[in-house]
């Protein structure tokens, strides 16, 4: 059999647990979701998000051996979350793991959560053809990443304050949409015309995002426009986004050779996004790389494959990424 490594993720609202073999073959891939526990509050309550993890996780381990049809015995090593992410939920994850790890005797590997999403565009299949160009967009962080090759990644920008999707959902909740705001929005934008000029906050500064600005200034004009059409607010609000995102892409992608452009999180799955960015890659030349949104979006199985990494490459202590910019311990 091929080497196997369990992955725990449980960083923010789901406990999530995968076996993934070192091809990136996903054996099972169980998500125990909280969506109901903190659906009343638009957002995360973190002493809720990590109680149900302590309820979920054994559980979810289980159901995800019972579901692979293999043993513990069977595996290679366990690969955890180490963070960033709500901490409480974290060491539900980090200590779950450890403990197995000490009773099974298994080596426990902790993964940077960010590192998992640059990696995860190879689960099922190898998509990436590297070097390539990472754009990173979810509900915890807007980034972008050069990547050599799956181990040598360098850190070009990364979110100042809020991420693309913390600023889809608020604006969603602006204009009294649900949550998560992204979907809801992008629709919204597809029936309204962008003509209002809401600013592309800090566009030529570099490869570090920074929406909160966008966000206040959609604030702003509800506030002074009671009368606004919302569908145009909505259409203003991505072009916005979108001319930001792809500003930043197209010259990480000029400077930095690259044959493909991959872009995760749970942003991706906005339509607008993948438009542009096809659009952007047919006038660069390079091939537009979309994973599927299953693991583009928060998984454990994106954590075990990261973890093979250091499997593999034993002489790599550390993984050569300086994500330490903002997050340290990567
Ligand atoms: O990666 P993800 O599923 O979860 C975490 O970051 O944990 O990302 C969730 C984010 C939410 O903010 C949501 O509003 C956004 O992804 N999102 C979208 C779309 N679908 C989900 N944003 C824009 N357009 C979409 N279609
Ligand atoms: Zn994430």
């Amino acid at each position: 059999m091929k080497d196997v490594i369990l992955g725990i993720e449980t960083s923010c609202d789901d406990t999530a647990v995968a076996l993934v073999t070192s091809e990136g073959t996903i054996l099972s891939s169980v998500v125990a979701s909280q969506l109901d526990v903190h659906a009343e509050f638009g957002g995360i309550y973190p002493e809720f998000a990590a109680r149900a993890h302590i309820s979920a996780i054994l559980p979810t381990v289980h159901q995800a051996f019972k579901n692979a049809g293999i043993a513990p015995n069977d595996i290679k090593a366990i690969g955890v979350t180490r963070g960033p992410g709500l901490i409480g939920s974290l060491l539900v994850g980090l200590n779950t793991a450890t403990g197995l790890g000490l009773g099974w005797n298994k080596p426990v590997i902790g993964i940077n959560h960010l590192r998992g999403h640059l990696r995860s565009a190879d689960l099922e299949q190898k998509r990436v053809r590297y070097p390539a160009t990472i754009l990173l967009v979810s509900g915890g962080h807007t980034l972008l990443a050069h990547m050599k090759n799956p181990v040598e990644i360098t850190l070009l920008g990364t979110t100042l304050d809020d991420s693309v999707g913390e600023c889809y959902d608020k604006v969603g909740r602006m204009l009294g949409l649900g949550y998560p705001g992204g979907p809801v929005v992008d629709r919204m934008a597809t029936k309204g015309l962008p003509s209002i000029p809401f600013p592309r906050p800090a566009i030529n500064k570099g490869f570090d995002f920074s929406f909160s600005g966008l966000k206040s200034a959609v604030a702003r004009y509800l506030d002074a426009h009671p009368e606004a059409v919302y569908e145009d607010v909505a259409a203003s609000y991505v072009l916005a986004v979108m001319d930001v995102l792809m500003k930043k892409s197209s010259v990480a992608l000029k400077q930095y050779p690259s044959q493909s452009f991959v872009i995760v999180g749970g942003v991706a799955a906005s339509p607008q996004l993948r438009e542009e960015a096809a659009k952007l890659c047919n006038k660069l030349n390079v091939e537009l790389c979309l994973p599927p949104l299953r693991w583009s979006t928060d998984n454990a199985a994106m954590v075990a494959l990261a973890a093979f990494d250091y499997l593999n490459l034993p002489t790599i202590t550390k993984p050569v990424v300086d994500l330490q910019l903002k997050i340290t311990d990567f």
